[in-house]
């Protein structure tokens, strides 16, 4: 595999999937790879016929420092797994390779899906993050990329950025990996107490009742009836919503020819943990 470090080392692997026009595949991540990303590459790797990686830790996507200070940092295990996955190339740059002028953002914008849930309560976040995929996206120029939708809402961003900047790209989403406990994979699960780690479980608990009660009541009383299911518990809630799977907009009534998701952002102890479930 590849292990190309600057955008020159970037530029002459790209130049040649160009000049020999084959398809390129590419999944962009933060590193602290789990098999949830692994699938990701091993879809990349099925429907391309080259499938290059990037690891950056991309700190305009950080609104709180902490956070980007204690972000796992495990390159050489992660270069072990893509080999053996069979992944080309990985894309380790530097911040410099996607940040020439200083740390700023573009402006990009996203309709009013940032407005809400994460980008409600991590403000900038989805500029920084929507900064840097389009960069990627500019330097790698591949035929596919793929994103997982346990980051929906950012699936969602990212899809009308490429329609709104017209980049010639397949977005491709894939759904979550969970572990055998129902806990959606995240590189924060790394940080998790086990005390925590079990507590989280009910999470997707959680999601999976809200399924069950969305036949029966309105999205409000569903999601009431979910926000007092975490007064018992000891993970802090931070947000329960259901919304409209397109417009990302709260729903009001389940609507049977409209796909419907819930979102769920709690604290297990300091750690911020994001899931998600199509209800309807
Ligand atoms: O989902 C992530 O890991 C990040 O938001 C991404 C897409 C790699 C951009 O930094």
């Amino acid at each position: 595999m590849l292990i190309l470090k600057t955008r020159n080392e970037l530029f002459d692997f790209i130049q040649y999937i160009n000049a020999k026009n084959l398809s390129l595949g590419f999944v962009p991540t933060m590193g602290a790879l789990h098999d949830g990303h692994l699938s990701l590459f091993k879809r990349a790797i099925e429907d391309n016929q080259y499938t290059i990686g990037s690891i950056f830790i991309n700190p305009t996507q950080f609104d709180n420092q902490n956070d980007l200070l204690k972000y796992p940092r495990t390159v050489e295990d992660d270069i072990n797994k893509l080999e053996s996955v069979g992944c080309d190339a990985v894309y380790i740059p530097g911040v410099e390779d996607l940040y020439p002028n200083g740390l700023e953002c573009d402006t990009i914008a996203m309709n009013g899906l940032d407005l809400v849930m994460e980008g409600e309560f991590r403000p900038g976040h989805f500029q920084g993050m929507a900064t840097v995929v389009k960069r990627l996206l500019l330097q790698i120029n591949p035929t596919r990329a793929y994103f997982g939708e346990k980051d929906f809402q950012q699936l969602q961003i990212i899809r009308h950025m490429v329609c709104a900047l017209k980049l010639p790209v397949e977005i491709v989403g894939m759904p979550i990996i969970r572990e055998s406990s129902g806990l959606a994979m995240s590189s924060r699960n790394m940080r998790l107490t086990p005390d925590f780690k079990k507590k989280s479980i009910f999470i997707y608990q959680s999601l999976l009742k809200a399924k069950e009660l969305s036949s029966h009541y309105t999205p409000q009383k569903v999601v009431s009836k979910i926000e007092k299911m975490y007064l018992n518990t000891d993970l802090k809630l931070e947000y329960f919503t259901i919304v409209n799977e397109e417009t990302l907009l709260t729903a009001n009534t389940f609507d049977d020819c409209k796909n419907y998701r819930a979102f769920i952002a709690v604290f297990a102890g300091d750690i911020r943990l994001i899931d998600n479930l199509q209800i309807r």
